[in-house]
């Protein structure tokens, strides 16, 4: 799940974001997870809107999704909302982001909002970093 500014993914900032889009991830979740690979079904959802994301997330939890892969982008850092949501839910979710953001400039960035309400958090790797998360995620659901 991508918040607002990740739909060009491949195209924004590539020097801060990589240049891979979306369309990677199952080859880099595949080469990670080989055979049970086939096993999950992935589905991406982006919005620009923090409302709309809301509403992703508590269609998830009627849909009973078994775990998400939140890239909330700047409403990592500001949004209450989307915090509160994942609070109530209780999906099993991988906050990820493309850029280390403990490393960048600005501090408002080192702070998340989300954080306490997912599994872990996986940064720096590009979209390998989704990939990433769905193997966390594979793992942490499969010792269930
Ligand atoms: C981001 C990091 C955020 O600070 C920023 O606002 C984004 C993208 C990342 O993936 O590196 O939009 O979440």
């Amino acid at each position: 799940m991508n918040g607002p500014n990740l739909g060009f993914l491949g195209q924004r900032q590539p020097e801060i974001y990589g240049t891979l889009g979306m369309d990677a991830l199952p080859d880099l979740v595949a080469r990670l997870l080989g055979e049970n690979a086939r096993r999950i079904r992935l589905t991406e959802f982006q919005s620009n809107s923090e409302g709309a994301l809301i509403d992703r997330l508590e269609e998830a939890w009627k849909e009973r999704v078994e775990g998400i892969v939140l890239n909330a982008g700047a409403y990592t850092h500001t949004s209450l909302a989307l915090a509160d949501c994942l609070a109530w839910i209780k999906i099993p979710c991988v906050e990820v982001h493309l850029s280390n953001v403990h490393a960048r400039s600005s501090h408002l960035r080192h702070t998340s909002l989300v954080a306490k309400h997912c599994l872990g958090a996986i940064a720096g790797f590009g979209v390998m970093s989704y990939a990433l998360a769905v193997q966390a995620l594979w793992q942490h659901l499969s010792q269930q």
